[in-house]
């Protein structure tokens, strides 16, 4: 489903039913502003000084990532925080815990994500422990514009149209990251962040992501 914020009904949205959610103005320019100013103040790394990242993620640029300050962190887990997001969470059986994990991204001219799944997260844990499980992927953007030619859409697929075979993958939905809108989608499912494209310039791709997750 794509949206506007204002006409979503969250009491009733179900991901079950439709598992790709899109919200278009969720966030207010003034909101906007608030986050862009946190990432101003943010400690960022780069793709290069995170060496598994890395390795699992060839040849995608040099994207930057950071944590997200208190303030920040609270204000948009309120906000983020729907009863549909909570509804799906709760229908896993057996839950110990409830995690959620998100930071700050910022591409700029040439970065990219390959296509992925998002249940491979072994790199980021130490070896031996058990991640919990990502249920929920979350991509949301901060930035004051952003213009068709400059790329960076979040690309979606439905399964390979021949099973097992990557290159038979359908695309189902191609998301720009407009300036305040919202991306969630229930995990597992392939996708893929297109280059931010050189027409970008100095512009940046300013994206909060992450996920909720389940510990069982
Ligand atoms: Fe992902």
């Amino acid at each position: 489903m794509r949206i506007p914020f204002y006409q979503f009904n969250p009491e009733t949205f179900s991901f079950i039913d439709d598992p790709v959610l899109i919200l278009e103005d969720f966030w207010s320019a003034e909101e906007r502003r608030q986050f862009r100013s946190a990432m101003e103040r943010a400690t960022w790394t780069s793709l290069t000084d995170m060496p598994a990242v890395a390795q699992a993620f060839p040849n995608c640029g040099n994207w930057l990532k950071a944590d997200i300050g208190g303030p920040e962190a609270s204000h948009f887990l309120e906000r983020v925080g729907m009863p549909c997001i909570a509804n799906y969470i709760e229908s896993f059986p057996n839950i110990k815990n409830r995690h959620v994990n998100f930071n700050f991204y910022s591409y700029k001219a040439g970065d990219c994500l390959p296509t992925h799944d998002d249940t491979d997260d072994a790199y980021t844990y130490a070896k031996g422990r058990k991640p919990p499980t990502r249920r929920l992927a979350l991509a949301t953007y901060f930035h004051e514009e952003w213009h068709p030619d400059w790329g960076g859409e979040l690309i979606m697929y439905g399964p390979p149209a021949n099973p097992g075979q990557q290159t038979s993958l359908q695309v189902t939905h191609c998301i720009p990251p407009s300036p305040g809108s919202l991306a969630i989608f229930a995990v597992p499912r392939q996708h893929r962040v297109c280059r931010v494209d050189a027409l970008a310039g100095e512009q940046k791709r300013l994206s909060i992501a992450g996920w909720f997750m389940t510990e069982h």
